[in-house]
């Protein structure tokens, strides 16, 4: 098992060959429902035919030409992202952390442009996940994933909804950017409220600080609107955008305002990979989806779910919360949610823990209502397994 890999992975056993929309199959034939997504990552779910025609058409034209060169998809991408962000401009990039890198080297860019080259330090958000490069990982709350590589950047974290200590940090450091997730993905599915994140737009303008938002698991339309902070009606001055963005491809976006799209001079960023040909026709294959009305499944299954966790809650006293927003949802769990993953998967259905004692659930977008009752039944039968967990009658 996993000869020849650094040992970074706790992989499960099961080895997947194929799939079809919300399902998929391995080795022995045997079906799984997948309400992970491979992390929040295939939006159209596995062997889309638009997706499958559009890359084995481009595969038989041109995969990579680097960034020297221009193809017909990069600018029709960046554009249609602007406009479904109100941003101004794109920076491809090949993963989220390198989105998160993007965003964090624009900060500092911007910072000396503004005559104010001193404000180098970032501040984030207690629960914060952004990536393990050395740059986004500093801004990573966890100190499990910090702790071997320090000494990292400085970052100043503040715990989520506490308006004062925010203000307080972004007074103390003067920093470049304030980094936050407008849901936390990894720290457990937390959504900000809508105050919150409209005072840290308030707080970051008056500041003179940039706002980044983290939309790299909550964006491209994974809570039933393009970006999570749409929700709150918060515009902010970077979005970094990764995961669904290419329906499993590896692509990822740094985008920003026009008026700081111009920050990076010719050289001072690039990608040799990023915003090829592949990638870019398989985002555009996502984006036609989203144009069709794809999002009204995202808030239609989205809804099913959460009344079917909700009611999993008031059946089952392990489980403390239902956490999330369309196909974004947690099942905060009164223990460690290990055990009930683990079981979940014999069982058929994959889902993963985050936080401990959440079971993280972001499906693909495509799923179908007979998928979700099928998830729920399963999460049902499996909650019903566990010692002591019925709630009692009143
Ligand atoms: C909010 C957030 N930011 C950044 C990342 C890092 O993205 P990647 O793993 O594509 O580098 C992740 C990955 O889980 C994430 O959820």
């Amino acid at each position: 098992m996993d000869e020849g890999l650094m040992k970074t992975y706790a992989r499960a056993d099961e080895v997947f060959v194929s799939g079809h929309g919300a399902v998929l199959q391995d080795s022995t034939g045997r079906e799984f429902l997948d309400f992970l997504a491979g992390i929040a990552v295939s939006a159209l779910g596995h062997g889309h035919a638009a997706l499958t025609e559009a890359l084995r058409d481009q595969v038989g034209k041109v995969v990579h030409l680097s960034n020297l060169f221009r193809h017909p998809y990069t600018e029709r991408v960046a554009t249609r992202l602007c406009q479904l962000t109100d941003m101004g401009a794109a920076f491809f990039t090949n993963s989220g952390t390198e989105a998160i890198e993007c965003a964090l080297k624009l900060a500092r860019k911007a910072m000396q442009m503004r005559g104010t080259p001193e404000r180098t330090s970032f501040v984030a958000l207690e629960g914060g996940f952004h990536g393990r490069s050395l740059g986004a990982l500093s801004l990573t709350w966890s100190e499990k994933y910090r702790k071997p590589f320090q000494p990292l950047q400085k970052v100043t974290w503040v715990p989520p909804e506490d308006v004062g200590a925010l203000k307080a940090a972004l007074a103390a450091d003067q920093p470049a950017a304030l980094v936050l997730e407008p849901v936390q993905g990894e720290g457990g599915i937390r959504e900000l409220s809508t105050s919150y994140l409209q005072q840290a737009r308030a707080l970051c303008t008056a500041t003179g600080t940039l706002l980044v938002h983290d939309e790299i698991q909550s964006g491209c339309g994974r809570t039933g609107r393009f970006l999570a902070a749409q929700h709150a009606g918060v515009v902010p001055d970077v979005v970094t955008l990764a995961k669904p963005i290419a329906a499993g491809l590896p692509m990822g976006a740094c985008l920003t305002t026009t008026a700081l799209a111009d920050t990076f001079a010719k050289g001072e960023h690039g990608s040799t990979f990023a915003g090829g040909p592949l990638v870019c026709r398989a985002a555009l294959v996502f984006l036609d989806e989203i144009d069709r009305g794809l999002l009204g499944n995202v808030m239609e299954r989205g809804q099913q779910l959460r009344e079917g966790l909700e009611a999993l809650q008031r059946e089952f006293k392990i489980v403390r919360e239902v956490r999330g927003r369309g196909l974004m949802l947690g099942l905060r769990l009164h223990h460690s949610a290990e055990a009930v993953q683990k079981a979940l998967y014999k069982n058929g259905l994959i889902v993963n823990c985050t936080a401990t004692d959440v079971l993280r659930i972001v499906p693909p977008f495509v799923i179908t209502a007979a998928n979700v009752q099928a998830g729920l039944q399963r999460l049902r039968t499996t909650l019903a397994a566990f010692p002591g967990s019925a709630q009692e009658t009143p």
